[in-house]
């Protein structure tokens, strides 16, 4: 038994834990100069759960505060969970669990209804009440195939420097940053994470080129190109971000990407399921997709103020069970229907623990393909196509944003 004790990490005690948490990621600790010039910008203060062991830091898990549009398009408030992490001699002893218990309260207490991440493995969080809200896909195009049917020939894309990028880009991203379900505020914090990412491969420069249009800078993308001397393998550039406000900025971004010379392939992570890349080339082939695989997790912290924030589709109403083994005053049965979410004492139709409620509040998944997976349990049929219309949101979620 390990006697440990959890509280808020203090700013002072951010840069030992991350580099605890990079050694849960087979990572070395950071530098002094990385450290004073961009890692210690990552960190939103009093958002760092940890458990120390005296002094040691041995588990973290820390969140920033965000905000993420839900169906109907409010913005509703979130933490965005991330660096989960317990160092391997502490494994396997509810370190984790505790620490995301106790973050869970705590930002419920701050008023935030639900938590969302990024999950290193399929097997950890479900059990704390997250499920699969979007899915992502890896696209690999074969550049030398690739060819834009219809180029756009008005506007024109530009490079900005990195320094500039992060002074421009946030605001160019707040005006795109509503426009599907899943996506959430970048604050200071996560723009940091963004810079971060590029350090995976510090020998290539990094690229992010913006598009003018008629509305000014309409979309941008950020890349890097590794391996760029063919005779050593498929020269590839890796599009980390690709955000566009219009039709045009989305078809010049992509021309811009499959143009750039001593590249082989494109290949760009974590876009949305239905992205039209294929139909926008003559050769619909020559783009492929690498994988399809969960992107954002979330979980309902305060079920009925988040199954309240989002709407419904008019017509039909459900009552549904929800079952909650993390923060059983969540556990009952919730009315939900356009007119909105009341707790009650009906029979449920149907009845869910908090992972698959999860999965069914963006609208990513419908509960008729839950209930044949078996997550569901259906007391009466006409509820799950009740639920199926009830939950169904105006277009496939996304988040797009790495935290
Ligand atoms: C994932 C991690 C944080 C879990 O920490 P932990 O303190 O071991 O977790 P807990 O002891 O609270 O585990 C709770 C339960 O989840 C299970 N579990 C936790 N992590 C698991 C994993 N990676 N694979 C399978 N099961 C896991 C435990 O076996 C335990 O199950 P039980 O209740 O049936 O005994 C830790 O393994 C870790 O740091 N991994 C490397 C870094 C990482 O991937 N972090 C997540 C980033 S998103």
């Amino acid at each position: 038994m390990t006697d440990y004790q959890i509280r808020i990490a203090h700013e002072s005690e951010h840069r030992a834990a991350a580099d605890m948490f990079r050694g849960t990621m087979h990572s070395l600790p950071v530098d002094d100069e990385q450290w004073a010039k961009l890692s210690s910008r990552v960190y939103q203060p009093n958002r760092m759960w940890a458990a120390f062991e005296g002094d040691d830091v041995i588990g973290i898990a820390r969140s920033v505060d965000s905000a993420m549009v839900v169906p109907g398009g409010a913005q509703v408030p979130v933490a965005a969970v991330t660096a989960v992490g317990v160092r391997a001699d502490r494994t396997r002893r509810g370190i984790a669990s505790a620490l995301l218990r106790r973050q869970l309260v705590e930002a419920g207490e701050r008023g935030m209804p639900i938590a969302a991440l990024h999950a290193s493995e399929a097997v950890i969080y479900g059990r704390h009440g997250y499920g699969v809200a979007t899915q992502e896909r890896t696209l690999v195009i074969d550049r030398k195939r690739a060819r834009v049917r219809n180029p756009v020939t008005a506007g024109r894309v530009e490079f900005l420097e990195l320094s500039e990028a992060t002074r421009v880009l946030p605001e160019v991203y707040r005006r795109f940053e509503t426009q599907r379900v899943g996506m959430i505020q970048r604050p200071s914090y996560l723009w940091a994470t963004w810079e971060g990412v590029f350090s995976d491969r510090p020998q290539a420069p990094v690229r992010v080129a913006v598009y003018h249009g008629e509305d000014g800078v309409e979309g941008f993308a950020a890349y890097q190109v590794s391996n760029p001397w063919p005779e050593d393998g498929d020269a590839v550039l890796h599009v980390t971000d690709l955000m566009v406000g219009t039709d045009e900025a989305f078809r010049a971004l992509w021309q811009h990407l499959l143009g750039v010379d001593l590249v082989d392939k494109a290949k760009a992570w974590a876009r949305p399921l239905d992205e039209p890349v294929e139909p926008m080339l003559v050769d619909s082939r020559a783009c492929t997709t690498q994988g399809i695989g969960d992107e954002v997790w979330v979980r309902l912290i305060d079920v009925q103020a988040g199954l309240q924030a989002r709407k419904y589709t008019p017509g039909s109403s459900v009552v549904i069970e929800v079952v909650d083994k993390v923060l059983p005053e969540n556990n009952g049965r919730y009315h939900v229907s356009a007119e909105g979410v009341e707790r009650t004492d009906a029979p449920a139709g149907l009845s869910m623990d908090a992972e698959v409620l999860a999965m069914l509040y963006l609208g990513g998944w419908r509960a008729s393909a839950l209930a044949r997976a078996g997550r569901i349990e259906v007391a009466d049929p006409k509820s799950l196509a009740a639920a199926d219309e009830v939950f169904a949101a105006e277009h496939i979620p996304w988040c797009g944003t790495f935290f």
